[in-house]
């Protein structure tokens, strides 16, 4: 067994591990890539301020996101055939993330349907909602989401269109893969991911496939769903579905004061600042740098949360000393699915965890909830300086 120190090293057993589409799928982001490159290296922009002689015993990671108990302020974000990057790898995402006490947010484009994630846990997780032009589908979605027990409706407003990602459709991304002379030929050195399997049978969109009329394969299935996808989604549904829903609501893909503002006139619990991991709009500013205008903007009235970038414990400190409320990670967690299903993401966990509390602990701070903007040193301009 590799040592594994750090997430890049998840990475690298990732990518020879996983068929090459999935690795790809992953790792990409829309057009030219700029927002998914900003995503992490505005991260490094921001230094710490190292502060010494302050008892740093008795550390806590320990917070809450949206009124729930977590163990460090990191939950797993809504990933899209995750169980194409290891066997039923909803299932084992969401058992790591509960034995370490932390959320897990189940995408509506998983593999695994909402009720084998239900089976496969004890505690309630979140379910990610993409709005449909089928009404009725998605009604019976968020009544299976309820039936289910989940304790949070994460509705995602960044992907009514898909941004384009050249290797998906170089690769010809499906799921299960399409038998090519080329997806053969990379699937015969992925032996240990093909056996794993080849021992489940869900191997296909657990949530749609046998929940919609006429949808038996998955060539049909990615017809459907890029015709599926709400283009008329506006502020009006959205206050709709958080009605049918009734429970907590998060609104996911925010970057803009002015959409901030906008959810919260809806009512939403909370905002996930996030450019969905540099995947939708090509070009637009990274998260971390939105994050600080939405704050001045909201973040006294709604908890704000951002994704998009977190690749270290100590870019979840930098956010949260920037004042967010919670974070998610997204290719992290991925990263040690593939490279080593279930116990790979929770090493993932424990990697962040660490760097977070050794990070804190040398910053001069025990506890995750007094971080400030004191332990930050922020470049001058680091927001943007833009014409009107
Ligand atoms: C492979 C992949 C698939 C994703 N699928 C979904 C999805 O189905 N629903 C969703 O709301 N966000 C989806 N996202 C976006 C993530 O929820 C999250 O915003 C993003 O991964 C954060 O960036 P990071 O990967 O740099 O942590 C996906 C991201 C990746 C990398």
């Amino acid at each position: 067994m590799p040592v594994i120190t750090n997430i890049n090293d998840l990475k690298r057993i990732h990518r020879r591990r996983v068929p090459k589409m999935f690795y790809d799928y992953a790792e990409s982001g829309s057009w030219t890539e700029q927002t998914f490159r900003e995503n992490t290296s505005d991260f490094d922009q921001i230094r710490l301020r190292q502060r010494v002689a302050v008892d740093m015993s008795g550390r806590s990671t320990a917070t809450q996101m949206i009124g729930q108990d977590v163990a460090m302020p990191v939950a797993l974000a809504p990933v899209g055939l995750t169980g194409m990057q290891h066997a039923d790898g909803e299932m084992k995402a969401a058992r790591a993330a509960e034995a370490f006490g932390v959320p897990f947010t189940l995408s509506t484009m998983s593999i695994n349907s909402i009720e084998d994630v239900a089976s496969a846990t004890n505690k309630p997780f979140w379910f990610q909602l993409y709005t449909m032009r089928d009404q009725d589908y998605v009604s019976r979605l968020i009544e299976r989401a309820r039936a289910a027990k989940c304790s949070a409706l994460v509705i995602t407003l960044d992907l009514q269109i898909l941004g384009q990602r050249h290797k998906d459709i170089k690769n010809g991304l499906s799921a299960p893969p399409k038998l090519t002379p080329s997806t053969i030929a990379n699937l015969m050195t992925k032996w240990r991911w093909g056996i794993e399997m080849l021992q489940t049978k869900n191997r296909s969109f657990g949530n749609i496939v046998g929940h919609v009329d006429n949808i038996s394969d998955a060539a049909d299935l990615s017809s459907w769903t890029t015709e599926q996808f709400d283009p008329t989604l506006d502020w009006g549904k959205i206050a709709k579905i958080k009605e049918q829903w009734g429970g907590k609501v998060i609104l996911k893909g925010i970057l803009d004061a002015e959409d901030a503002k906008m959810a919260l006139k809806v009512g939403a619990d909370a905002i996930i600042v996030s450019n969905h991991g540099g995947r939708q709009l090509d070009g637009a500013i990274s998260s971390i740098r939105a994050l600080p205008a939405i704050l001045d903007a909201v973040g006294d009235q709604i908890e704000v949360h951002m994704d998009s970038g977190i690749r270290s414990g100590q870019d979840v400190l930098k956010a949260m000393a920037m004042g967010a409320k919670g974070t998610y990670i997204g290719r992290a967690f991925i990263y040690g699915l593939g490279a080593m299903g279930q116990a790979g993401v929770t090493r993932a966990l424990e990697v962040i965890h660490k760097e977070m509390d050794t990070t804190m602990a040398l910053c001069g701070e025990t506890k995750v909830t007094d971080l400030g903007r004191h332990n930050l040193l922020v470049p001058k301009g680091f927001e943007g300086d833009w014409q009107d």
